[in-house]
């Protein structure tokens, strides 16, 4: 199951077609706890100031949602309409503005202090062009001195001995999950097994996972320089046992 949705052929699958959307703020009450949202709006209002914020992947608007309570402009960018008709159903969701399109590519109007990509969605992007094209096209957004900020699991190849391929990372009577690695070409696959209705769903998700200095590279592609990295949004270190990062990038003055 793709949960492929309205697109044509220049633009990338959406993963996130209406029965996953219908779903998706449920599959991860975690990551709605106010302990894991409050620190990411903390931390992204604090550089967005008194600008205004793109948010690619906006999604459900898990992090839009709250960051516009605190008085943000935030525009979004999203693939799926089904997730964006969930975000239009919940209440303060007028104050937000939404493109429809592939966040690689797809252009807004207006000037950003901020843009921000957030739960491991750069991998969504499974090519390295698409990724480096996703930097420009957010460089081309921000003004002078702002900031991108990514939010990403460090590649977890420490977990995989030579010769194997999948890694299990999940167990429980509803869901079992397990990547596929593609080391040779930084590819992974999460599949997914839930339990649906006395049966389990299969559903496949192809990423590119990409490395800390990398996307440093593609910063300096598109003109921005890395200003800070942490472990998490309350800006712990950042060091070899981390298992994700914080990333900021700024634009020149
Ligand atoms: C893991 S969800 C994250 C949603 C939201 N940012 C959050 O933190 O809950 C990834 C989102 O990115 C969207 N997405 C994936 N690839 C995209 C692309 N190339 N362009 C625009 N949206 C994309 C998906 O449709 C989905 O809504």
């Amino acid at each position: 199951m793709t949960g492929r949705d309205d697109q044509d052929d220049s633009t990338p699958e959406n993963y996130f077609g209406a029965s996953v959307a219908g779903r998706y703020d449920e599959a991860h009450t975690g990551m709605f706890d106010p302990g894991v949202v409050d620190p990411a709006v903390d931390f992204l209002a604090e550089l967005a100031g008194d600008g205004a914020a793109l948010e690619l992947g906006i999604g459900t608007g898990r992090i839009a949602l709250p960051l516009a309570r605190r008085g943000v402009r935030v525009h979004g960018i999203e693939l799926s309409t089904a997730m964006v008709e969930q975000l239009r159903a919940k209440p303060g969701a007028d104050a937000l503005e939404v493109t429809i399109g592939d966040f690689a590519t797809t252009t807004v109007d207006g000037v950003f202090s901020l843009a921000y990509l957030v739960f491991n969605t750069i991998n969504n992007l499974t090519t390295q062009d698409a990724q480096v094209a996703c930097f420009r096209n957010v460089a081309a957004h921000l003004g002078p001195g702002g900031c991108f900020v990514i939010e990403v699991g460090v590649p977890a190849l420490r977990r995989l001995p030579y010769g194997e391929t999948f890694h299990a990372f999940n167990l429980s009577e509803m869901h079992v999950g397990i990547d596929e690695y593609d080391v040779a070409n930084q590819g992974l696959v999460s599949h997914h097994y839930t339990a649906v209705g006395g049966t389990f769903e299969r559903r496949s998700i192809p990423f590119r996972y990409v490395w800390p200095s990398e996307l440093d590279l593609m910063a300096r592609l598109a003109g921005m320089t890395l200003r800070e990295r942490w472990s998490s949004w309350q800006r712990e270190p950042f060091d070899s046992e981390s298992r994700k990062h914080i990333s900021v990038w700024e634009t020149l003055l």
